[in-house]
């Protein structure tokens, strides 16, 4: 079978895990369209999340609870065109996979036959874990995700950490547990204490990334609108900005609008 050269260089669920073996901390960003994951994939991330927090930033819902499967596709295959060597993870959205293990591997065989991505995310621990293992008995990698889930937000409530109390904090840990043991290839760690993360981290053997979980786990993933600082609203304490795109793309469009009101643009090099 021929993998092709781009195939060559992609990073794998195995190549995670020689990382996490290795010492070198795993890179993931999100991306929901085809041009931006194209510029994150060429700047070596080295994975790719297509969340359901496109519900929030690309259709302007208050949370990821509204956005369907098929929008999830569209989403996926877009990035997967613009993508050569990531791997790209795509989220399972709300009510695609609770309580109901044939649609679970139903909803995750749709995304990976109609997007071409490489693997599913779900949220939950025990209470998803027929899901997970159906999915898995297709040959589909699945990540597994604890700590905030905010598809779960009505019966959190609130977006504060979570896991502070000991209670909760031991079910994480036997959650992970259970995942690792259902054989999810890696592990989302949201908005929890750095000490549990990183125990957590410790006590597995597959990567576990965090968000809002510290540095002392095996990598760190954010939501790409969040990290290039398109939206000045959002600002909890784990996020770190790397650029300001909210004030070049208002500098820009105002520019634009100044120059197109004085005629200045076009300009007689700029017509036929
Ligand atoms: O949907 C998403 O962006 C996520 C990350 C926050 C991990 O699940």
């Amino acid at each position: 079978m021929s993998t092709g050269s781009a195939d060559a260089k992609r990073v794998t669920t195995h190549t995670l895990q020689e990382m996490k073996s290795g010492g070198v901390p795993i890179a993931m960003l999100t991306a929901y369209d085809y041009s931006l994951a194209r510029l994150v994939d060429a700047a070596g991330i080295d994975v790719i999340l297509v969340g359901d927090s496109a519900s929030n930033v690309m259709a302007g819902h208050e949370t990821t609870l509204p956005i369907t499967l098929d929008q999830m596709i569209y989403h996926a295959g877009a990035v997967v065109r613009g993508c050569q060597r990531a791997l790209i993870v795509v989220d399972l959205p709300f009510g695609t996979y609770q309580g109901n293990t044939k649609g679970a591997l139903n909803s995750a065989i749709r995304i990976m036959k109609e997007s071409g991505a490489h693997a599913v995310k779900l949220e939950g621990g025990r209470e998803v874990i027929g899901s997970v293992e159906r999915i898995l008995t297709a040959g589909i990698p699945v990540m597994g995700h604890l700590g905030l889930t905010p598809q779960s937000i009505y019966k959190f409530g609130t977006y504060v950490v979570r896991a502070k109390e000991e209670m909760e904090a031991q079910r994480l840990r036997e959650d992970a547990k259970l995942l690792e043991e259902a054989g999810c290839f890696a592990l989302v760690l949201e908005k929890i204490p750095a000490r549990l993360a990183e125990e957590v981290a410790k006590s597995v053997s597959i990567p576990v990334i965090g968000i809002g979980a510290g540095g002392g786990v095996d990598g760190q993933v954010l939501v790409l609108h969040d990290m290039l600082g398109i939206n000045k609203e959002f600002n909890p304490r784990f996020l770190r900005r790397y650029a300001d795109l909210h004030t070049v793309i208002s500098d820009a469009v105002g520019g634009y609008v100044r120059d197109v009101r004085s005629k200045d643009f076009p300009s007689a090099k700029e017509q036929y």
